[in-house]
This record gives C-alpha cells, sequence and structure tokens, in this order.
C-alpha cells in the first residue's frame, strides 16, 4: 500500500515578541519563574497590526510552495484549520488561495477547500481529511495543503493572556512523504466538555485548570482507543511524543500520566518496584477516592524516578522548545512539537529514518487523538531546510514594550476600532489591507 503523509512543511511566526519573563510579568506584578518554570514559557510570538491568520497563514504556504518549486496546479486540497476564524461563512482557505493566486501565474479553481473547526486539535484533523482522500484515490496525483493558522490572543487580563501565541503552520500532504508517514491506526477520546469556548465572541472563555483536566482525560481515552487497534504501547515505542503544547507545562502533566500508563505490567514497573513500589490497581481499593490518591502518590514518585526523568529528557523534552520561544498556536502547536522534536534529533545527529513518533493531539471541546507516524527517509533534508530559516525568524521578531504590547492587542480586538501604527516593516509577505466593499478583509503583496 502506497504510504501518505506529511512530504514538507513550513512555519511563519507574528512579527512580534512578547518577552513573558522580563516585560510581561513585571507589569503583571507576578513572578516571572511562573512563566519560565510554571508554564515553562520564554515568549509569546504576537502579530503586528497588518498580520492575522489569512497573511500567516499564505506566507507560510507561499514558503513552502517556493521551496518544493510547486505551482497551483500541483495542489488539489486546501484546508485551513483556525480557531480564530473571522468569516462564518466564506472559509479562509478562500481568501489564502487568493493571496496566492496574486503570486503565481496558474489558479486554484479545481481544488477543494474548507475550513475545519474543532479547537486547537483541527489541524490534525485536516491531516487526516487529506490522508483519507488521497488514500481513497480521489487525488489525481495532486497534493494537499494543510494550513493550521491562529491568532491565539486572550481578553486583557484573562489568565489565558499567560500563554497567547500567533503564527502558522503549512504542511504538504502527499504519497511517498519525505518526512513522516502517517499510520492508518488512530484512536480518540471525545466528549460534550465545556472548557474553552467563543460563542459569538472574537476571544474565549475559558475555564483553564478545567481546560487542563479536560485535557488529561481526553488523552488518556485516545491512548486507550489507540491501543485497542494498535495493541498495547510501550515508552521504547517512540523516538519522541509530540503532544498539544498550549504551553510546556501542561505536556509536563500529560507526560508521565501517558508513561505510568505504559510501563503498567511490563519490566520497566517491575525495575521500579523497588524504588517507589508496584503502581496501585483499582481492585485494591474500597473507594475511588482511596484509589486516586494512591496514584497521585505513585505518579509524584515516579516523576521523581531516574529512568522517568531520562525517557523525558529524551522523548519529551526535545518537542518543547520551539513553544517555549513563541506560546500557543492552538490548530499549529502540535505541528510546532513534531518539528522541534525532528529539529534537536538532526542537531544531536539522530539516524531517525523508520522511527517512530507517538503524536498526541487535543482540542477543547473537547476531543483528543492518538496516533503514530514513521520517520521517513528524507527527513533530515527536509527538517534542516525548515529550521535554518525558523531561527532567523524568531531571531528577527520584534521585542514588545508592554504599552507596544497593550496598543497592538487594542488593535486585533474586533470590539475596538483603532488604528496601530505597524511596529515592523513588511518584506515579501502577504500583509492585511483594508476592507472592501462587502465587508470583507484584503490582502496584498509586498515586495
Ligand atoms: N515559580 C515556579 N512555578 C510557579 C510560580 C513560580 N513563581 N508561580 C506559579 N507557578 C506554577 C504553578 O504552580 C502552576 O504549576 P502547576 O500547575 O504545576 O501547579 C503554573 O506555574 C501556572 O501557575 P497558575 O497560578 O496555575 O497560573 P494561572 O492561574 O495563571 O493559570 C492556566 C494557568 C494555564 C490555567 C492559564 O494560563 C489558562 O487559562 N490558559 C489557557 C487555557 C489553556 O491553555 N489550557 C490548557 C489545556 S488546552
Amino acid at each position: 500500500m502506497t504510504s501518505v503523509g506529511i512530504d514538507a512543511f513550513e512555519i511563519w511566526t507574528g512579527n512580534l515578541v512578547l518577552d513573558l519573563p522580563n516585560t510581561f510579568a513585571p507589569a503583571q506584578g507576578e513572578d516571572p519563574e511562573k512563566y519560565t518554570k510554571g508554564l515553562g514559557l520564554n515568549a509569546s510570538s504576537f502579530p503586528d497590526s497588518y498580520e492575522d491568520i489569512v497573511t500567516m497563514g499564505a506566507n507560510a504556504a507561499h514558503r513552502l510552495m517556493e521551496r518544493k518549486g510547486l505551482t497551483p496546479e500541483d495542489i488539489g486540497r486546501i484546508d485551513v484549520a483556525t480557531e480564530s476564524s473571522f468569516d462564518k461563512s466564506k472559509p479562509i482557505s478562500t481568501y489564502v488561495a487568493g493571496c496566492l493566486e496574486q503570486v503565481y501565474e496558474g489558479d486554484f479553481h479545481h481544488a477543494n477547500k474548507g475550513e475545519r473547526k474543532f479547537a486547537c486539535i483541527a489541524g490534525t484533523q485536516c491531516l487526516d481529511d487529506a490522508y483519507n482522500w488521497i488514500r481513497a484515490g480521489r487525488s489525481r496525483g495532486r497534493a494537499a495543503l494543510v494550513i493550521a493558522t491562529d491568532t491565539a490572543l486572550y481578553e486583557r487580563d484573562d489568565p489565558g493572556e499567560a500563554t497567547q501565541g500567533a503564527g502558522a503552520v503549512a504542511m504538504l500532504i502527499d504519497e511517498d512523504p519525505n518526512l513522516v508517514e502517517l499510520s492508518a491506526e488512530q484512536g480518540y477520546g471525545s466528549a460534550d466538555e465545556t472548557d474553552f469556548l467563543k460563542p459569538q465572541q472574537q476571544f474565549p472563555s475559558v475555564d483553564g485548570k478545567r481546560s487542563m483536566q479536560v485535557y488529561l482525560a481526553r488523552m488518556r481515552e485516545a491512548l486507550e482507543d489507540y491501543e485497542s487497534v494498535a495493541g498495547a504501547s510501550h515508552p521504547d515505542d517512540f523516538a519522541y511524543v509530540p503532544f498539544h503544547t498550549p504551553f510546556p507545562g501542561m505536556v509536563r502533566k500529560a507526560a508521565v500520566l501517558a508513561y505510568r500508563h505504559t510501563i503498567r505490567d511490563t519490566p520497566i514497573e517491575a525495575d521500579l518496584a523497588e524504588e517507589i513500589g508496584r503502581q496501585p490497581r483499582r481492585e485494591d481499593f474500597d473507594d475511588k477516592a482511596g484509589y486516586d490518591e494512591a496514584i497521585r502518590g505513585y505518579v509524584d514518585d515516579l516523576k521523581a524516578t531516574e529512568r522517568y526523568q531520562t525517557w523525558y529528557e529524551t522523548t519529551i523534552e526535545p518537542t518543547l522548545t520551539i513553544s517555549r520561544e513563541v506560546g500557543n498556536w492552538y490548530t499549529g502547536s502540535v505541528h510546532l512539537a513534531r518539528a522541534s522534536a525532528l529539529i534537536h534529533a538532526a542537531e544531536t545527529d539522530r539516524d531517525l529514518a523508520g522511527s517512530a513518533l507517538g503524536v498526541g493531539s487535543y482540542g477543547s471541546g473537547a476531543q483528543a487523538e492518538v496516533h503514530a507516524e514513521l520517520v521517513a527517509d528524507g527527513w533530515h533534508e527536509e527538517i534542516e531546510a525548515v529550521s535554518d530559516h525558523l531561527d532567523d525568524q524568531l531571531a528577527e521578531r520584534y521585542d514588545l514594550t508592554f504599552t507596544e504590547y497593550e496598543a497592538v492587542h487594542d488593535a486585533h480586538n474586533h470590539d475596538k476600532d483603532v488604528e496601530t501604527a505597524e511596529l515592523t516593516t513588511p518584506s515579501r509577505e502577504f500583509v492585511f489591507d483594508g476592507w472592501g466593499r462587502m465587508g470583507e478583509r484584503k490582502y496584498r503583496y509586498v515586495e
């Protein structure tokens, strides 16, 4: 059977950066270590006043097409995943295609376009859709363009303001991919939850603590569902485990639970038993509360073991590098975690071809998905091309003062009518260019 997966990708960050420990924390009267140690974040990428989900998505897609030498005729499908959409009818993919048609001779008239919404998991759902479309034999030899783009902004003084971010990841899904092959096996954990939502509003209503609990519960369900089709997982199955990363501290919590789950009844659990005992078993407890307390104690002890810490340092920590510098990109976050892992492998000369990644995606509302990816032979060349440019982009972001941050946050607030001067000068990128006669947002390419 032909393999299908991610052939190539590009990342586009917002052009501004908010330094969390040094600029944001002091202005909020908070300890900088809440960010660096607690949440695990150094900075948030932020969009300048001429940037939005369309410009960032189109810029990432344009760079991807240029690097791969593609023309519109090579693309049979454009799916955009976002939870920051500004149009309830016309999909963001049409705006993106309109941008790209300004710089290419051909057009995307024969490409199927859509927009996927399920909070942060929608980017992974778009990958699934593209995979299914190609495997169903409907692609006519063309590739799919999947774009995860978000401005993850919160109301001022909402606790979520600590975890903001803005950027896009554009991925090319094709047969015989250069980067990773997607597995046919998937596991889902999905339930009607009220942890994060935007009913008719721009900024989210968030129950942050609840969203963390829901993330863990749905992820566990998804892992169990995945194991029901792929067989029991073992921590050594995966070279890296990229999780959805709203902030690295969330992944710290998810990783230890996943590790506990996957070592149960394995020699690892037996080895660790001498140090911290066996895992509590439900049948040994009269009530759930007693069992839950015992599990919490076991997890605390497990986290402190050298064995767990070595696994975490090798398998999880490298997935968090980009997230620490850009914050939450919602639909793009799990794809940044994959990118971080592969960049780490290239930098440390790991021979990754043929190794597996265990990918844990999550979207509030809520749904988790677990699937495996097999690293393809061309991964190294591909990741080097991405990483050179990413380093430059991150370094070139304009460092916001707190006053500038307040102004540019207001510029992105749809309830406020403010004009804010651009802080950066766009160059060779798409920019927002004002409003059209039907209230549509317009865009132009700046040389
Ligand atoms: N030094 C070290 N750690 C510190 C610290 C300090 N000075 N101050 C706080 N911390 C730690 C806290 O102990 C906590 O870690 P823990 O959860 O392991 O206990 C972490 O930093 C965050 O601090 P907290 O006081 O809980 O932050 P908060 O009340 O501002 O809320 C979120 C944090 C994540 C709930 C909030 O940012 C949010 O709502 N985010 C959006 C929703 C989201 O991302 N949900 C995730 C699932 S998708």
